[in-house]
């Protein structure tokens, strides 16, 4: 695959306000989501779930890609038909989690390293010819006393280059995600602080590693106050600080920007989103949108319970927080959206 078959995936993924839906939930983290709402935690449950997804009418209008593990990207739909296969039909591209998840850092207490660069080439081969065009690694920086560590930073900037330089080699397009944790008491400033950190090691890595930045997405996390803050700011806030952060660390040639949720309700999520494509803001050098898993599915999921005459509610559930998330990305998300869908 040439350069401009990548640049042109990755403007794909970010075009017509459309987003990203992170479906790519490994199995311990799935199991969990399952467990928490009294699903039984099988690989058939699995499937169907992701069944219920990919086959929610009208995806197509708000969601350009869709984020499968290596399970799913496996799987096939009652009817025969491979997800992937399904996705495509529907005019969905279909993306890749490739990272091996987050491990602990040795020697550094409370600290993680994303595994998963021994045989990465050959497995991102074996996802290319099965149809994925887009591949995602999630590095995991925690906030805390001393924490992150320059060490922990650095290690992840690397793993995240090389593992984004690979994939563009194997003509998938990387959708590199540096996430700030949530987690934790921190303020605001101290998240800026850790982010625009992160973001500049990352970006110097990617330079040093040779990855062509127009054939990439970012997928970061916002910069918020710690969930056990006790000063939380307005949403004007969160987008100001983000959106400040971003310009002083994220070169404008990448395309586009796709935010992970993090923990964020979905309502909250969608008006944070919103405000920073808030048409009373200048207009940023990259396409700001999502690429959420918890703040467009967790309402579904609540609703399906695991029972097929929950389907269609859930389906319409998922489908009104795409399109919440559309609208977020046009500036035109409000909380009456949520009222009257
Ligand atoms: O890697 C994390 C997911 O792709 C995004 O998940 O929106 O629930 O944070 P989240």
């Amino acid at each position: 695959m040439n350069a401009q078959e990548l640049i042109d995936i990755a403007k794909k993924l970010v075009a017509d306000d459309k987003g990203l839906l992170a479906m790519d939930e490994s199995t311990p983290t799935c199991n969990k989501r399952f467990a928490k709402v009294g699903i039984p935690q099988t690989e058939e449950m699995r499937r169907s779930y992701r069944e219920l997804i990919v086959t929610t009418p009208g995806l197509n209008g708000s969601i350009s890609g869709a984020i499968l593990s290596d399970e799913t990207i496996r799987q096939h739909q009652k009817d025969g038909i491979p997800f992937v296969k399904a996705l495509v039909n529907n005019g969905i591209v279909p993306g890749i989690k490739v990272d091996a998840g987050a491990k602990e850092l040795a020697g550094h207490s409370g600290e993680k390293i994303s595994e998963g660069l021994d045989g990465l080439r050959e497995r991102l081969a074996e996802y290319r010819r099965m149809g994925a065009q887009f591949a995602k690694w999630r590095a995991v920086i925690t906030i805390g006393d001393s924490i992150p560590s320059r060490s922990c930073i650095e290690a992840n900037a690397h793993a995240l280059a090389r593992y984004a330089a690979l994939s563009q080699e194997a003509g998938l397009v990387p959708v590199v995600e540096p996430e700030v944790l949530m987690d934790g008491n921190h303020t605001l400033e101290r998240c800026f602080e850790v982010s625009e950190n992160v973001l500049h090691t990352v970006f110097g890595q990617l330079y040093r590693q040779r990855v062509m930045l127009e054939g990439m997405l970012l997928k970061p996390n916002m910069v918020l106050p710690g969930l056990d803050c006790t000063e939380q700011e307005t949403v004007n806030q969160v987008a100001d600080a983000t959106l400040i952060c971003l310009l002083r660390a994220v070169p404008a040639a990448v395309p586009g920007i796709t935010f992970l949720s993090g923990g964020q309700s979905p309502e909250l999520a969608s008006a944070r989103l919103n405000a920073m494509n808030s048409g009373l803001r200048p207009k940023m050098p990259w396409a700001l949108s999502f690429s959420f898993a918890r703040a467009i599915q967790q309402p579904a999921l609540e609703i399906w319970q695991g029972q097929e005459l929950n389907a269609w509610e859930a389906q319409q559930a998922l489908q009104h927080r795409a399109r919440c998330n559309q609208a977020a990305r046009r500036g035109e998300y409000s909380i009456a959206m949520e009222q009257h869908e």
